[in-house]
């Protein structure tokens, strides 16, 4: 089957479109026939060898882990799923991924695909949505009339948090560059702060819940903004716990643990018209060194999608 794979860590260099064996299937297995994957930030830092400390990845190492696609084969014990249907995942990162003309994939892991999106859509849900729905939901336990910041709400985590918070009835602010401040606020957002213009601890306090997207100096000063025992969750770097404490807050790291089962609930939210998905970048499986690029520039819209069928 046609790939996208490393066979060493380093630069986008190392992206490599060539053939490589079909996955094997396991009993708990799905072979998805992939349409359309998508492109997250932890596909680049694998590629660089930032993971490499907690996860021994093998050579030749398809990156991707999000997909859309038709189910063709399925393992032994599989009950779930059948030939024909369609489906999208998160899949298991320590496995190869999907950029690639098939996956296989746990059954726990995968969810029929929402009627009302395309490939493409539906491939740019799984790792960024169910990573906004579990920091907000199972981690901050956002509620309505809870003031929320979110930082990065033009990226492909934050255009899903930004909607969730607010469909949770959240109070929502999200950080953005300029071009970006329609965009957040027709996502949902009460209040879009241009960080190229306002520095956001200097305007906002008293917030419930900051997401953190960004790290480094945002994380820091974003314990600023909370209120006496406010929460930080952050998805980017372990928070420092000394500094939370001073500012009399609560900071936690979360790293996402895929299931099927949200994943379906997600699909629900999607059908119901209670969030898109907004994919703002498409490019073709060969071109993947391209969609790297724009990811690692850290100033896409949405989400960047492969198109693999
Ligand atoms: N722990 C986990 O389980 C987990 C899961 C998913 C993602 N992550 C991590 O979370 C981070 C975000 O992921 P992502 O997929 O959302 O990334 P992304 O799509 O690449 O984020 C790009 C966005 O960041 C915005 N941005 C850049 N600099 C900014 C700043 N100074 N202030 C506010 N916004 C800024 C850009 O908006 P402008 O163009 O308007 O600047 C752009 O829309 C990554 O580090 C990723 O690895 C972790």
């Amino acid at each position: 089957m046609k790939a996208v794979y490393i066979s060493n860590y380093g630069g986008i260099e190392e992206l490599t479109h060539g053939d490589l064996p079909m996955p094997e299937v396991g009993d708990n297995d799905v072979l998805v026939r992939v349409y359309a994957a998508a492109v997250n930030p932890v596909d680049w830092k694998i590629r660089k060898g930032f993971l490499q400390k907690r996860i021994q990845f093998e050579f030749p190492l398809i990156l991707g882990w999000d997909v859309a696609g038709v189910v063709e084969e399925t393992g032994k014990k599989v009950t779930r799923f059948k030939k024909g249907d369609q489906v999208f995942s998160r899949p298991d990162i320590t496995r190869n991924g999907t950029y690639a003309e098939y996956v296989a994939v746990d059954e726990n892991l995968l969810a029929h695909k929402p009627s009302n999106l395309s490939f493409e859509e539906a491939a740019s849900v799984p790792l960024a949505g169910l990573t906004a729905w579990g920091a907000l939901v199972e981690i901050a336990n956002l509620k309505s009339g809870d003031k929320v910041l979110i930082h990065a709400g033009a990226g492909g985590v934050g255009v899903y948090a930004v909607q969730l918070a607010k469909s949770l009835g959240a109070y929502v602010t999200a950080t953005v560059s300029g071009k970006n401040v329609d965009f957040v606020r027709a996502l949902g957002a009460d209040q879009a702060i241009n960080y190229q213009e306002q520095d956001f601890s200097q305007v906002l306090q008293g917030f419930d819940v900051v997401f953190d997207t960004m790290g480094g100096e945002i994380q820091r000063k974003s314990y600023d903004v909370l209120k006496e025992q406010g929460l930080l969750v952050t998805i980017v770097t372990p928070p420092e716990q000394e500094l939370a404490d001073e500012k009399h807050v609560r900071a936690e790291y979360f790293f996402l643990q895929p299931d099927g089962e949200k994943l379906a609930k997600l699909g629900q939210l999607i059908e119901q018209g209670t969030i898109r998905p907004v994919v703002g970048h498409v490019f073709p499986l060969q071109e993947a060194a391209k969609a790297h690029e724009l990811s690692e520039s850290q100033h896409a819209r949405g989400k960047i999608v492969l198109q693999v069928q």
